[in-house]
């Protein structure tokens, strides 16, 4: 063999050991990162030392409904360690903190205020006025008679001064007027017959709520809040209302979008259609009370379907399964790619309830869902919906990740 042959193979033999030793000696002294330092792709480690609102700092506040009682318990160290806004569940509506005339229940309202204010986290007021846990003594007169447009809205204005009044420069922005549009399928019907439309004989309520708020606390960030924000047919009737307030020259920043969402509602095309609308009108949008139960509407039971007196046995509950775990995982996953999106024109996501040992829409059974149920007292047959990004235990879902890891 040529003498060049043989010292061209010895010296191929020779780099090759060198280019064999120098890998070698890379992959001693590198740091084992695991798996991810040899797969490519997006197994990101889980950063545990970061929030929510930390992972969305550069986007929009991440916030949660709280009631007092869990500032003062174990949920407090997660909701400060994963949120920088907090919105109170029900210590802030008419009924609660203003339960008859001249009469308000600080206490409650106070605590969640204070806490935020000595955690620097932000306050969402919920909310103005509403057709649910009302402040009943406002619709009656010293008769007991149903009182006139002219003394309801005074009260009305009473209330708003008193209580946004009180929290002048704290909250930063309220949910002035809730749920006021009509629910049904019925596209000439867009405002909910609720006290507040019938005694005023039309929605002028709508607009003087948002004047008094505005009057109350003119820094204030003032918002429409509604659910099913997303369905066509509620849509086109929240984007009439909201036309006529802005035509009205109403000191309205927005809408609150509620979120109580499903693993199949809504689709991506009717969340950014509803996301269109809105901004297309100069208005911000808040989703306020973000939630995805794994609970599909029940279908309704057929009359007759079981002879009377017939003890119907709760069927066996699943729970929460990889399946429906895989589908929540999905849909979270779809908003928030859809929310960085528009980060533009979104102020605000908040989660309501902290995680899934308490949702408002668990202990739910009989086909009813939500609210409805609740004003039902439906069955306390435990049906947890499992919502929210924290299981029953406070620790994270593969939901949680899945909003984060982007
Ligand atoms: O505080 C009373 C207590 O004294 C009494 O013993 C108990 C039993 O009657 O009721 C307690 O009040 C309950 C209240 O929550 C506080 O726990 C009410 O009955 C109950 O109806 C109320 O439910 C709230 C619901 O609004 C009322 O419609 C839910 O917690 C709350 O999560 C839910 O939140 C609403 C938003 O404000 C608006 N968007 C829809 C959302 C879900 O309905």
């Amino acid at each position: 063999m040529d003498p060049s042959t043989i010292f061209k193979n010895i010296d191929r033999g020779l780099l090759l050991l060198i280019i064999a030793f120098i890998v070698s000696s890379f992959i001693q002294n590198t740091p084992k990162k695991g798996p991810a330092l040899f797969i490519a792709g997006n197994t990101k480690a889980h950063n545990t030392d970061k929030g929510l609102k930390d992972y969305y700092k550069n986007y929009f506040p991440i916030g949660v409904a709280v009631s007092a009682a869990s500032l003062h318990g174990p949920d407090s160290a997660l909701i400060v360690k994963e949120f920088n806004s907090v919105t109170p569940e029900n210590d802030m509506k008419m009924g609660p903190i203003n339960p008859s005339e001249g009469v308000y229940n600080w206490k409650n309202a106070d605590d969640i205020v204070d806490f935020a204010v000595s955690h620097h986290i932000k306050i969402r007021g919920h909310n103005l006025c509403w057709h649910n846990q009302e402040a009943i003594w406002m619709f009656k007169d010293t008769n007991g008679k149903p009182v006139t447009k002219e003394l309801l809205l005074q009260r009305l204005k009473d209330h708003i001064f008193t209580v946004a009044g009180r929290y002048k420069g704290k909250i930063y922005a309220w949910d002035v007027v809730n749920e006021a549009v009509d629910d049904s399928d019925d596209t000439t019907q867009i405002y909910r017959k609720s006290n507040w439309y019938n005694i005023c004989n039309g929605p002028d309520f709508i607009e003087a709520a948002f004047k008094y708020a505005h009057e109350a606390d003119p820094h204030a960030r003032l918002y429409y809040n509604d659910y099913n924000s997303e369905h066509p047919v509620k849509r086109e009737k929240i984007f009439k209302l909201l036309k006529k307030l802005i035509a009205d020259h109403v000191p309205i920043d927005g809408v609150g979008m509620q979120a109580h969402w499903k693993l199949n509602d809504p689709s991506p095309d009717e969340l950014r259609k509803a996301l269109d609308e809105v901004t297309s009108l100069g208005l911000k949008v808040q989703f306020t009370e973000l939630d995805i139960t794994i609970r599909l509407p029940q279908p309704k039971p057929a009359t007759g379907a079981a002879a009377p007196g017939a003890t119907i046995l709760p069927t066996p509950d699943p729970g929460y399964t990889p399946e429906l775990e895989a589908k929540q995982i999905a849909q979270y996953k779809m908003a928030f790619d859809i929310f960085r999106q528009y980060k533009k024109f979104i102020t605000s996501v908040t989660f309501w309830n902290v995680s899934d040992r308490y949702s408002w829409l668990d202990q739910r059974g009989g086909g009813l869902m939500g609210g409805a149920a609740a004003a039902a007292k439906a069955p306390h047959l435990l049906k947890k919906a499992y919502p929210l990004l924290f299981d029953e235990n406070r620790q994270r879902k593969k939901a949680y990740w899945s909003v984060v890891n982007f």
